[in-house]
């Protein structure tokens, strides 16, 4: 994918160039890319006179920013005690076999990133998984195959 850091500079205006809107910064450019290349991380601290080392950690610190390529759809899928003890992991584990990668992984094609996290905060319709921002309460293996395929022709 081609970078247009004319975007990044135009993300970097919105917030008027200031230093403490340094997270939404990084969260409306990630939302353009669904990662943090490294030519947007020197963007944003040139753009904001930080120090890139600085950047870097805040992105590194926070889980939902990510330094690798990630795909056109991101799949999290909830691994709290609530969705765990109700099938956490064999959700997680359809996900994995249907697009053939692991957590923290990318299909080839780029178009799923397949990732886990520690309760979305509605435990009550877990197990939970959530795809492009969509949430799916009461996860089960057959609901996977119709997310994937809502999503894209994947083939059982
Ligand atoms: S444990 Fe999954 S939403 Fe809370």
């Amino acid at each position: 994918m081609e970078i247009d850091l004319k975007q990044v500079d135009a993300v970097l205006d919105t917030y008027k160039r200031r230093r403490e809107f340094l997270i939404p910064i990084l969260q409306d450019v990630q939302a353009l890319y669904n990662w943090l290349p490294q030519e947007v991380i020197c963007r944003v601290s040139e753009g904001l006179e930080i120090p890139l080392i600085d950047v870097y950690g805040l992105a590194t610190f926070y889980k939902q920013f990510s330094l690798k390529p990630r795909g056109k759809h991101i799949i999290t899928v909830c691994l709290g005690t609530a969705c765990h003890v109700r099938g956490g992991p064999r959700i997680v584990d359809e996900f994995s076999r249907k697009l053939n990668i692991k957590p923290g992984e990318t299909t080839e094609d780029m178009q799923f990133t397949l990732e886990t996290v520690n309760c979305l905060g509605c435990c009550a319709i877990g197990p939970v998984a959530v795809m492009d921002g969509e949430y799916y309460g009461g996860m089960n293996p057959a609901k996977v195959s119709q997310v994937v395929k809502k999503y894209h022709g994947v083939k059982d």
